[in-house]
C-alpha cells in the first residue's frame, strides 16, 4: 500500500484550526448552550405532528423554500426574495465566508464574541483579526483600529457583530455599530441570534445599506433541535450567497416544523417573556453575592466570574451539584469567567443554590 501523508493534503494547517468541542454530561441541568428551557406549547406540537403527517419524505423539499421564506418575510417585514433559510445560522455564517472571503481578505471579529466566526473562518484558511472590546465589552474603536478596518480596499472583507453579543450578553452601542456599517469597506454581518431577548434590532438599516446582512435563528426560542437560521440582506448579496449555498440545505422535517412555529410565533412569545423575567431575577440574585461579578445581559444567558475560586475547580464542583454551565477557563480575556444560560425559574434556583453552597464551603 502506498504511503500518503494526509496532513500534507489538508487545506489548512491543523495548528491554525480549532474545533467547537462541547462536552456531553447526561443527567445534569443543562445551562451551557443558550437553548430555551421551555418546550413548545402542546397545541403547537399537535399542529407540528399533523403537518409532519402530510410531509412527503420520498420527495426533495421545494428548492426555493418559498412558503417558508414568505412566512419569515411576514414575521420580519422583509421581502421573501431577500431571505435565505440555513441549517442553523452556523451554516449561513459559513456561506457568507465562502462567498466573500478568500485569499487576501480579512475577517474581523470582536474579542470576545461567538467562537464560530473564528472557527469557521480559520477552517477555510481565512485571515482573522480580532477587535478587542473595551472593559465593558463595547466596541470602543481606537483611531488605530479605525485606520486598520476602514482603509481596506473594497475587495470583500467581512465583519461579524453579534448584537446582543455572545458570551458577554450586552448590545454594542448603536453609534459604534452604525459607524461600522457606514465606514467599513466590506460586508457587515449583524448576527441577531438573541434579538428576541433584547429591546432593539437593526432591521431598519437593511434598506439603506447594500453591504449589510442580518442573521436570525429559531434556536434560542425553543427550536434549537431543528437547526433553522435565516439570512436577510439586499438582492445582490442574496443572489451571490444563493450560488454558494447547497441545494436542499433544509430538510423537509425542519422546514415543516419551522413553518408551523413561524405561523404560531404569538404562542411562543410567553416563553420568551418568561426567560427575560427569569434572567432579570437571576441577575439581581447574583449581583447580591459578594464573591460573584455578574454582567448585565440583553440575551438569554449571564456572564459571570467567581472571585477567589479556581475556575476549573468551580466548574467541577458545580457539575457535582448537577449543573452544567459554559466555562471559558482557557481563553485569555475571559479566563475565569462562566456563562450560565437562563433556565426555568426552578433551574435558576438550583443553579443559585449550587453556587452559594460552593462559595460557602470555599
Ligand atoms: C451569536 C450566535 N450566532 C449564531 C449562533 C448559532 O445559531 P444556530 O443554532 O442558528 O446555528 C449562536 C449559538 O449559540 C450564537 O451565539
Amino acid at each position: 500500500m502506498k504511503s500518503i501523508d494526509i496532513q500534507k493534503l489538508l487545506r489548512v494547517d491543523p495548528s491554525q484550526a480549532s474545533t467547537y468541542d462541547l462536552p456531553v454530561f447526561p443527567k445534569v441541568i443543562k445551562l451551557d448552550a443558550n437553548e430555551s428551557p421551555y418546550e413548545l406549547p402542546a397545541d403547537i406540537m399537535r399542529q407540528i405532528f399533523q403537518s409532519l403527517e402530510q410531509a412527503r419524505l420520498n420527495r426533495y423539499p421545494d428548492p426555493s423554500y418559498w412558503e417558508l421564506r414568505q412566512m419569515a418575510a411576514k414575521e420580519w417585514g422583509w421581502p421573501a426574495e431577500q431571505i435565505l433559510p440555513g441549517n442553523g445560522s452556523d451554516e449561513l455564517i459559513q456561506a457568507i465566508i465562502v462567498t466573500f472571503g478568500g485569499a487576501g481578505k480579512t475577517v474581523f471579529v470582536p474579542d470576545p464574541s461567538f467562537a464560530m466566526y473564528r472557527i469557521i473562518a480559520k477552517s477555510m484558511g481565512e485571515n482573522v483579526e480580532e477587535i478587542p472590546l473595551s472593559d465593558d465589552f463595547d466596541l470602543a474603536l481606537s483611531d488605530l483600529w479605525r485606520e486598520r478596518m476602514y482603509s481596506l480596499s473594497q475587495a470583500g472583507h467581512l465583519i461579524f457583530l453579534a448584537v446582543p453579543n455572545n458570551p458577554t450578553g450586552n448590545c454594542f452601542s448603536r453609534l459604534a455599530v452604525e459607524e461600522i456599517i457606514e465606514q467599513f469597506p466590506g460586508i457587515v454581518c449583524i448576527d441577531e441570534a438573541y434579538v428576541d431577548f433584547a429591546d432593539s434590532n437593526y432591521l431598519d438599516l437593511l434598506p439603506k445599506h447594500p453591504n449589510l446582512i442580518i442573521l436570525r435563528t429559531l434556536s434560542k426560542i425553543g427550536l434549537a433541535g431543528i437547526r433553522m437560521g435565516f439570512l436577510l440582506a439586499g438582492p445582490v448579496i442574496i443572489q451571490h450567497i444563493n450560488r454558494v449555498k447547497l441545494p436542499y440545505n433544509i430538510n423537509i422535517l425542519s422546514e415543516t416544523v419551522a413553518k408551523v412555529a413561524l405561523s404560531q410565533k404569538e404562542a411562543i412569545k410567553p416563553s420568551i417573556a418568561q426567560i427575560k423575567q427569569n434572567r432579570d431575577w437571576l441577575y439581581e440574585q447574583m449581583k447580591n453575592i459578594g464573591a460573584v461579578r455578574v454582567y448585565p445581559s440583553s440575551a438569554n444567558f449571564l456572564l459571570f466570574k467567581v472571585r477567589s475560586l479556581e475556575a476549573e475547580k468551580f466548574f467541577e464542583q458545580l457539575l457535582a451539584e448537577g449543573i452544567l454551565v459554559r466555562g471559558f477557563s482557557s481563553q485569555g480575556r475571559l479566563r475565569g469567567h462562566f456563562r450560565v444560560t437562563v433556565g426555568t425559574r426552578e433551574e435558576c434556583e438550583c443553579f443559585l443554590n449550587g453556587l452559594k453552597k460552593i462559595l460557602s464551603s470555599a
